[in-house]
C-alpha cells in the first residue's frame, strides 16, 4: 500500500489535479479507528519480530559449531513445558490480535453519532464514479463534495455502494477504508471530516485498464459553501444562447447518448452527467483539471488521456470539437 501510494505520487499526471492519497494523517472518525488499530497491530508484531530476531541471533551466536567440537547437541523430546509454551503463545497473540480487530470492525459498523447526515449513493463505472444525492435529486461525478463537521455537530455522510459494471473499491484513506461495489449488491459506508479539505481517494479493486485512473476527489467544504453548492446543482444547465452552435453539435453527435444534461434533450446515464460540468476541478476521474486545454484534448482522442477508455473517438473535426468545448466550458 505505501508503495503504491509513494509510485503514484510520483506520477506527473497527479500533480494535476489529485494528489497522491495520505493513509497516516487522518481527518474523520473512522480513518482515526483504522490507524489506531494499524499501530497497535505493526505494535504488536514489532515486538514479536524484535523477541523472535534477537534470540534467533543469540542462539546463531552462542550455539554455532565450533571447530573440533562434532558432539551432538542436547535431544529434548516431549517437553510438556516447550510444547505448552509455543503452542499457548502464538494462540492468546493471535487472539489478542482478533478481539482488537473484530472489536474495530464492529465500532466502525456502528451508526454514526449524528442526525445530520446526509446521503449519497456512489456507482462504480470503467473508470469513473458516478454521485447522486438523493435528498436533493441530482447526479454529478467523481468530486463528492461534503459539509464540514462541528465540534458539536458531527455531519456524516452515509454512502450507498453500487457498481454498473464489475468490482471497484472507494478508498478514501484520510477518511475511511475500503468498501466494495459489487455489481448486483449495496454496500454501505460513512464518512465524516472535521476541517475543510480536499481528500484524494483511489479505486482501491482492480477494475480493467484504467483501474488507475480512476481516482476520487472529496471536497470537505463550510455548510455554507455546501448549500451553495446544492442550490446550484439542483438548478437545470446554464442555457447561454452565445454557445448555441456547440450545443447543437453535442445534441447532434452521439454526445447525448451517454451524457445528461438537464434542462437539454441529454439524457444518456452511461457517461458523467455534465449538468454542472464546469463545477468540477477534473475531468476523467481526477486524471486532468477541467480547462478548455485538457476538454479539447479528451473530446479529440479520449484514448490519448485514458487509453481503452469507454468514450468512443467521435472523430470530430476541429472547428466542431472547439464549438463542443465551448458549449461545455457554459456549463457552470
Ligand atoms: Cu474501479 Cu479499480
Amino acid at each position: 500500500m505505501v508503495w503504491s501510494s509513494l509510485s503514484l505520487a510520483q506520477s506527473p499526471e497527479f500533480s494535476q489535479g489529485n494528489d497522491a492519497p495520505d493513509m497516516f494523517n487522518p481527518a474523520g472518525p473512522n480513518a482515526e479507528s483504522i490507524q489506531e488499530i494499524f499501530w497497535v497491530v505493526i505494535g504488536i508484531c514489532a515486538v514479536i519480530l524484535g523477541l523472535v530476531g534477537t534470540t534467533l541471533i543469540w542462539f546463531i551466536a552462542k550455539y554455532r559449531e565450533r571447530p573440533g567440537d562434532n558432539s551432538e547437541p542436547p535431544q529434548i523430546y516431549g517437553s510438556r513445558a516447550i510444547e505448552l509454551a509455543w503452542t499457548l503463545a502464538p494462540l492468546l497473540t493471535v487472539t489478542l490480535l482478533a478481539v482488537l480487530v473484530i472489536a474495530t470492525v464492529i465500532k466502525l459498523r456502528a451508526d454514526p453519532p449524528s442526525t445530520a447526515a446526509h446521503r449519497v449513493r456512489v456507482v462504480g463505472h470503467q473508470w469513473w464514479w458516478e454521485l447522486n444525492y438523493p435528498d436533493h435529486g441530482f447526479t454529478t461525478a467523481n468530486e463528492l463534495v461534503i459539509p464540514v463537521s462541528e465540534p458539536d455537530l458531527a455531519k456524516p455522510i452515509y454512502l450507498q455502494l453500487e457498481s454498473a459494471d464489475v468490482c471497484h473499491s472507494f478508498w478514501v484513506p484520510r477518511l475511511a477504508g475500503k468498501t466494495d461495489c459489487i455489481p448486483g449488491r449495496t454496500n454501505s459506508m460513512w464518512i465524516q471530516a472535521g476541517e475543510p479539505a480536499t481528500y484524494f481517494g483511489r479505486c482501491a479493486e482492480y477494475c480493467g485498464t484504467q483501474h488507475a485512473k480512476m481516482l476520487i476527489r472529496v471536497d470537505c467544504v463550510s455548510q455554507a459553501d455546501f448549500d451553495k453548492w446544492v442550490e446550484n446543482q439542483k438548478a437545470d444547465a446554464v442555457s447561454d444562447d452565445s454557445v448555441a452552435a456547440g450545443r447543437d453539435r453535442f445534441m447532434e453527435m452521439a454526445c447525448m447518448n451517454c451524457h445528461a444534461i438537464r434542462g437539454t434533450r441529454a439524457a444518456g446515464e452511461f457517461g458523467p452527467d455534465l449538468t454542472h460540468l464546469m463545477s468540477r476541478k477534473t475531468i476523467c476521474s481526477g486524471l486532468a483539471l477541467n480547462d478548455r486545454e485538457n476538454l479539447t484534448r479528451w473530446i479529440s482522442k479520449p484514448d490519448d488521456l485514458k487509453k481503452g477508455c469507454r468514450m468512443p473517438d467521435m472523430r470530430l473535426t476541429e472547428p466542431d470539437v472547439k464549438l463542443i468545448v465551448d458549449y461545455l466550458l457554459s456549463l457552470k
